[in-house]
């Protein structure tokens, strides 16, 4: 049975992984410093899956902590979320930031180097391509300076990576996400958003909740068909289940290049105002919001072309918005 690390596998999109690691019969060891989650995770995990992942409580920021821990546990693959995700925060932080999403990623391919270990797969994001000049967003749309800190720190990941595969022949692929959202099916596990959201979905269900007042909709005033910024929404299961495609491309070499990096996407674009209605439309309860200035650093409009994804991961989304909305509202009803 191969056994893959999972940084951050008690995180959102984490957990969601972890899940279906366990599902594909894979054996699972989580790193975790529980710095924007909870323990708790570990326990629905098992109750979904009936196996308890070994656990590590381990900030990879401590240099010594990564070494002590590969010293005791040999890995078929690493799947590496953990990282600080906070785009306004990041701003304000960008030093805990770079020390946190690049210092840690070093140290982990550095004991990959040492240890000839190999298949990692990263957690990037498809703001590193900005506002794209063309739309839908392929992988060959060019990488342009980073409007965040943390945008940022995807970005020198990825070159990171690049060069590390390189030097030393290690297989890597980066998955850049489009819009992570929903929860897992049985509502054991979710998105835990510590604080005010500072993402769509989440306010939304609070504030179909009552937990907010009404949902601030940034920006009416964008070109596109209803003014508002439009994004691809992806169901966090489908996202889950493309690390483990990307996994299995890996473990079975099928890579083309040490280095390869797939947009990871449902390929159709919905604009804040499609999601409220299809938000209300999923929970049966009219949404509170009101149009207020646009957010600094968003951007207009940004959605995936699938098809490379599509075809070298063999995989697609399966899940439609509908579908991801309903999950997240089932989601916030069971925290209240
Ligand atoms: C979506 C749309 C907002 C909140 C960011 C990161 C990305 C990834 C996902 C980590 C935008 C609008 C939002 C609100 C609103 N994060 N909005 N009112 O900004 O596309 O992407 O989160 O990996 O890397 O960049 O996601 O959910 O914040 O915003 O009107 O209260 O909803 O303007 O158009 P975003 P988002």
């Amino acid at each position: 049975m191969k056994k893959i690390l999972v940084t951050g596998g008690l995180g959102f999109i984490g957990s969601h992984t972890v899940v279906e690691l366990q599902n594909e019969g894979f054996e699972v060891v989580i790193i975790d410093d529980l710095s924007n989650t909870s323990i708790g995770v570990l326990d629905k995990i098992t109750e979904i899956t009936g196996i308890k992942p070994d656990f590590h409580q381990i900030d990879l920021r401590v240099k010594s902590e990564v070494k002590n821990f590969f010293e005791n546990n040999k890995v078929d693959g690493i799947i590496h979320f953990a990282a600080f995700k906070a785009v306004g925060e990041s701003m304000h932080k960008p030093l805990d930031y770079y020390e946190n999403n690049l210092g840690t990623l070093v140290y982990l391919l550095q004991e990959m180097r040492d240890r000839k270990l190999d298949n990692f797969i990263f957690s990037s994001s498809c703001t590193v391509y900005g506002q794209a000049d063309e739309l839908p967003i392929t992988e060959k749309a060019p990488v342009k300076t980073a409007e965040s800190v943390y945008g940022n720190t995807k970005q020198i990941g990825e070159e990171i990576l690049r060069d590390a595969s390189k030097a030393h022949d290690l297989n890597i692929i980066a998955l850049r996400y489009f819009n992570p959202i929903g929860a897992h099916p049985t509502v054991k596990i979710g998105e835990l958003p510590l604080g005010v959201p500072q993402n769509l979905i989440p306010f939304v269900t609070q504030t179909a909740a009552g937990m907010r007042k009404e949902l601030s909709v940034f920006g009416d005033d964008y070109d596109t068909q209803d003014g508002t910024a439009i994004r691809d929404y992806i169901h966090v299961v489908d996202l889950a289940k493309a690390h483990i495609a990307a996994l299995k491309r890996l473990i079975s070499k099928r890579n083309k290049q040490n280095f390869e990096f797939f947009n990871v996407g449902s390929g159709t674009g919905s604009s804040v105002l499609e999601v409220i209605k299809a938000f209300e439309k999923a929970s049966g309860k009219p949404l509170n919001y009101k149009i207020v200035g646009r957010r600094e650093g968003d951007i207009t409009a940004a959605f995936a072309d699938t098809t490379i994804a599509n075809k070298e991961l063999n995989w697609k989304t399966e899940k439609s918005l509908d579908e991801a909305l309903e999950s997240a509202w089932k989601w916030q009803q069971a925290q209240n």
